[in-house]
């Protein structure tokens, strides 16, 4: 007998120890320790042992039991150990290879432009101004010196919605908003960027909507030389610092006196297509607050005196960007839109 389970102990041993996997060590365990297994049946034979017997052959059993249960938790650890290395090595990251681009957006060349404008104005003490869309005739004409009937109105052509109310032509009406808002008292001091629309045909140069952004200042001893510091900051910042500005006279039925201004072109004054020859490029509209505009808006005129301007985001970008064709900005093509993704 006590041969018998020196060999059941060295058989179980050996073959935990080649035990492939857990499901084999686990069949391993039942059929040696298990209830139908070898040495249950030698301790079920050990009432027909001696009285003197039975103890030693207890402790033998006992032995054998205590080996085949180290071997196979042994073999069990080692085995465990295993699984748990071949799944890491299975699931390791190789973090040298290199990742996948995140493909970002980039900003549309008209958010581009009018965040640099509103920035640089910002800086300058101006806060923004907004005003709606669809506007009534009083603020878009009327109370910026434009009475129903006035020739001018035919600059802009205009849709209307009812006799009274438009969608705006121009972003001036927030003039007349805001300065209502400070109710006769200066400074004034804001621009508005904002979409405006026109009853034109598109084309290269025409869009029925496009963008505009309209600066006005308003106070005390406000002169025509503030102005033009103000809009030659403005053309060397976005243009360039060897960039140069004009003053040309003209007409607008809110300023008095008005003026287009030029900016000096980047040809340098030589003359080349994009200044028709001319070493100027026109960019934007402006001049002093017209004395009616300022007490239709509940301002003292002998007190007060102040100068607008108004100008094109697209015109801007296209004469900055070299851009030939307006409806560029709205066809979302992106062979033109990612030349403006400062990401890629
Ligand atoms: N509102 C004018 C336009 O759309 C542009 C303009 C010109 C605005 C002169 C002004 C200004 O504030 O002073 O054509």
């Amino acid at each position: 007998m006590e041969e018998q389970l020196k060999q059941l102990q060295e058989e179980a041993v050996k073959k935990a120890a080649a035990a492939q996997d857990l499901k084999e060590l686990n069949d391993i365990r039942v059929a040696y320790l298990g209830k139908k297994g070898p040495v249950t049946e030698v301790l079920k034979g050990m009432g027909k042992l001696s009285a003197e017997e039975r103890p030693k052959m207890g402790a033998l059993v006992n032995v054998v039991r205590e080996a085949i249960t180290t071997a196979i938790e042994t073999k069990q650890s080692s085995l465990e150990a295993e699984a748990i290395q071949k799944q890491l090595a299975e699931e390791s990251v190789d973090v040298t290879l290199p990742g996948r681009p995140v493909k970002l957006g980039g900003h549309h060349p008209l958010t581009r432009v009018t965040e640099e404008i509103e920035d640089l104005f910002i800086g300058m003490g101006y806060t923004i101004a907004e005003g709606p869309e669809v506007e009534q005739d009083y603020y878009n004409f009327e109370a910026l010196n434009l009475p129903k009937g006035h020739p001018a109105r035919d600059m802009q052509d205009t849709f209307y919605i009812t006799p009274e109310l438009l969608l705006r032509t121009h972003t001036s009406p927030v003039q007349v908003r805001t300065m209502l808002k400070h109710a006769g008292k200066g400074p004034v001091k804001i621009i508005c960027p904002g979409k405006v629309y026109r009853r034109d045909s598109d084309d290269a140069t025409h869009s029925h909507q496009f963008n505009q952004i309209e600066g006005l200042v308003v106070g005390e001893n406000i002169r025509m030389s503030d102005l033009k510091g103000t809009l030659d900051a403005f053309a060397k910042r976005m243009f360039g610092e060897d960039r140069e500005i004009r003053l040309r006279p003209s007409f607008f039925p809110f300023t008095e006196p008005s003026v287009e201004v030029d900016v000096s072109c980047m040809c340098g004054g030589k003359g080349c297509s994009i200044c028709k020859g001319t070493g100027w490029i026109e960019v934007l509209g402006a001049g002093m607050v017209h004395p009616n505009v300022l007490e239709m808006a509940g301002f003292d005129s002998t007190v007060y005196s102040g100068f607008a301007f108004g100008m094109g985001q697209e015109r801007i970008a296209m004469l900055k960007y070299g851009i030939d064709d307006i409806r560029h900005f709205y066809t979302n093509d992106m062979r033109f839109l990612k030349q403006f993704s400062v990401h890629e």
